[in-house]
């Protein structure tokens, strides 16, 4: 298995635009940090310093803003469920003018590609005041969350140069598992962290190459649309948040992503004929009341598709997705949703690498 990008690559070369190439780096990344973290036999490699700061906390804030936040929504599930250590997730725009009441020994994640959104560090000044620990995950080393937390690891994922964030969420996510994997029982466990990384890895090459599949959909479905939703339950409810924010942001549809069993209670209200609903349905135990929630939609005129694991699939879903760990398949799911936010802002003839008002890098308050 042969793959010739080279993430570190700051040149575009064929692609047309850097999100696509940025996509297409994925699976390298993954592969970079399986041999960075888990390099030998898989036994997490982190730094002692780090393990024992976060098995001493009795909490876990994980603070950030816009996918970084999303990718912490998935890193909180990962932390409870593997090593047992509640989590919660914050906004750093929130946080840091309403400090929530925190635990005895609270523990700071800081997610951010760039290592200089301003309302994170305005957090992790914060903190910082009242002595707390930290760990910065950034793809920037030296920026300034890396310099001002107790701790810092690299994404390792290359310059990320389009505003819409790919592969840095997917190494967010990625060093997350590691992280909350070198932190659990892992007998108990009972999972190959370096094992279910590598199939990730094949899982969203397979997706990429077959990406003139979902330009199709995203032609036929979202190009022509003015407005769009993404439902999901569980961990899919935090990847639909993410799979919305990349196509409104780069696209200009206006996409909301959310919880399914929500939709009733408002939403439902704006789905009329050939509204687009897309549902990513992963976890089996979860499957069949989300198809519950997409038939009411279907009732009502929505024009639907669906992206499912291989467990839960059914003969008339759309994309099949290889199964995984379900707290990991969020690495691989998010793939087809930042295909349809590329192949949407591209069939609407936008700059997919620059969408109007926002920046990579957000160092105003
Ligand atoms: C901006 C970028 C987003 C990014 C967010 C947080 O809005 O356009 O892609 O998710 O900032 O940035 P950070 O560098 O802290 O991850």
């Amino acid at each position: 298995f042969h793959l010739d990008i080279d993430a570190t690559e700051t040149d575009k070369g064929a692609y047309p635009f850097y999100m696509l190439k940025e996509i297409d780096e994925q699976p390298v990344v993954i592969r970079h940090l399986i041999s960075r973290y888990l390099p030998k036999d898989g036994q997490p490699q982190i730094g002692e310093g780090i393990v024992k700061d976060m098995r001493a906390a009795d909490r876990i804030y994980i603070v950030a803003a816009g996918t970084s936040y999303h990718a912490g929504l998935v890193g909180a599930r990962l932390f409870e469920r593997w090593s047992g250590i509640p989590t919660e997730v914050h906004v750093s725009s929130e946080f840091a003018y309403e400090q929530p009441l925190l635990s005895e020994k609270p523990f700071f994640i800081f997610l951010s590609q760039s290592g200089e959104t301003a309302d994170s560090r305005e957090v992790l000044q914060n903190i910082n005041a009242q002595g707390f620990k930290s760990l910065t995950l950034t793809n920037v080393e030296k920026s300034t969350l890396w310099r001002e937390a107790t701790y810092a690891l690299p994404l390792i994922a290359g310059p990320e140069i389009a505003v819409a964030s790919t592969k840095a969420y997917v190494a967010q996510i990625t060093v997350e598992a590691i992280l909350a994997y070198a932190l659990a029982d892992r007998e108990q466990l009972d999972v190959d962290l370096e094992q279910e990384l590598s199939k990730i890895a094949i899982a969203i090459q397979g997706i990429i190459d077959d990406k003139e599949q979902i330009q199709a959909v995203a032609e036929e479905m979202l190009v022509p649309a003015h407005h769009a939703f993404y439902i999901g339950r569980g961990v899919d409810s935090a990847v639909v948040l993410e799979a919305a924010l990349k196509l409104k942001e780069i696209s200009y549809v206006q996409t909301e992503g959310f919880a399914a069993g929500e939709l009733k209670h408002g939403t439902l209200a704006l789905i009329e004929e050939d509204t687009p609903v897309i549902a990513m349905m992963t976890q089996p135990r979860l499957a069949g009341l989300v198809r519950g929630n997409l038939a009411e939609t279907q009732a009502r005129g929505a024009k639907t598709y669906t992206i499912v694991t291989q467990a839960v699939a059914k003969p008339e879903d759309d994309l099949v997705l290889p199964d995984i760990n379900e707290l990991l398949t969020p690495l691989v799911s998010v793939v087809p949703t930042q295909l349809l936010a590329y192949y949407t802002s591209l069939g609407r003839g936008l700059d997919v690498d620059h969408p109007r008002n926002l920046a990579k890098s957000v160092t105003v308050q």
